[in-house]
């Protein structure tokens, strides 16, 4: 019975969202792009309900990644500089990537901890990340400071086949020179402000995933069926 009511309601999304456009978009790379060169953060999607959330409505980050490679084979160093309402910070760290996936280094630059894997991405000077880590967040990066339509589109299929929430659009403003402040206890902060000023985003954010994603409340209304038949 299980089994009979899951083929039909999978037929169904099938007919919806023909499966080989997900299971292309989901590939990762076979060929390893040069990371190196900076890198601007374009739109970010997740499958945790707060982050877009406090995207919206709290803050709007810009980030940027300048990625030098080491003098070490694989090894590369990411300058990653965040700029929120007008603080910024930057954080050097060094990584392993290899084919299409990135990997934290310890101290000997020996990879270790959960890869990041580059997914197909609809330009030639995209890469989509897709971070699996306590938060899974999928990541538009670009040597451009901001996408066509077209590009976010097919950015959007990727979460959307993923069942993650719309993605958003981050912060264009990429000057991380002139700040308030780089001083990140002041960031942290401000954050911690704003945190504490709003608590009905995370309500907002529940209805829109339901609202704007069949296939999550499909997966949704599956889990809850597996756990009761
Ligand atoms: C930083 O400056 C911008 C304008 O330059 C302002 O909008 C913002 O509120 C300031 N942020 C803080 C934390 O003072
Ligand atoms: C990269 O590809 C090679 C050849 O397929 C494989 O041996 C290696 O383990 C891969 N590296 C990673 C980090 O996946
Ligand atoms: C990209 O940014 C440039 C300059 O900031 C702007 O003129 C252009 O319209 C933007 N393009 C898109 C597709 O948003």
């Amino acid at each position: 019975m299980k089994t009979c009511i899951a083929v039909v309601v999978l037929s169904l999304i099938s007919v919806c969202q023909p499966a080989p456009t997900c299971d292309q978009l989901l590939k990762p790379v076979d060929r390893s792009p040069d990371l190196s060169g900076s890198w601007f953060a374009i739109a970010m999607s997740s499958d945790v309900c707060l982050i877009p959330a406090l995207f919206n409505s709290l803050f709007w980050p810009s980030i940027a990644v300048d990625v030098t490679a080491q003098a070490t084979p694989k090894i590369y160093e990411a300058k990653f500089k965040f700029k929120i309402n007008g603080c910024c910070s930057k954080d050097p760290q060094p990584f392993f990537f290899e084919n299409n996936t990135i990997l934290n280094v310890d101290s000997n630059n020996a990879p270790t901890g959960d890869p990041d894997v580059l997914l197909q991405s609809g330009c030639p000077d995209c890469l989509v990340v897709k971070m699996d880590d306590n938060i899974n967040i999928l990541l538009l990066l670009s040597k451009r400071q901001n996408a066509t339509a077209a590009e976010l589109t097919q950015f959007e299929t990727q979460a959307d086949c993923l069942g993650w929430y719309k993605p958003h659009v981050l912060n264009t403003d990429h000057d991380y020179e002139n700040c308030n402040t780089t001083d990140d206890a002041a960031l942290t902060d401000m954050i911690h402000q704003r945190l504490k000023n709003t608590f009905a985003a995370p309500l907002n954010c529940m209805a829109e995933k339901f609202l704007y994603y069949p296939n999550v409340a499909y997966m949704w209304a599956q889990q809850w069926w597996n756990k009761f038949w």
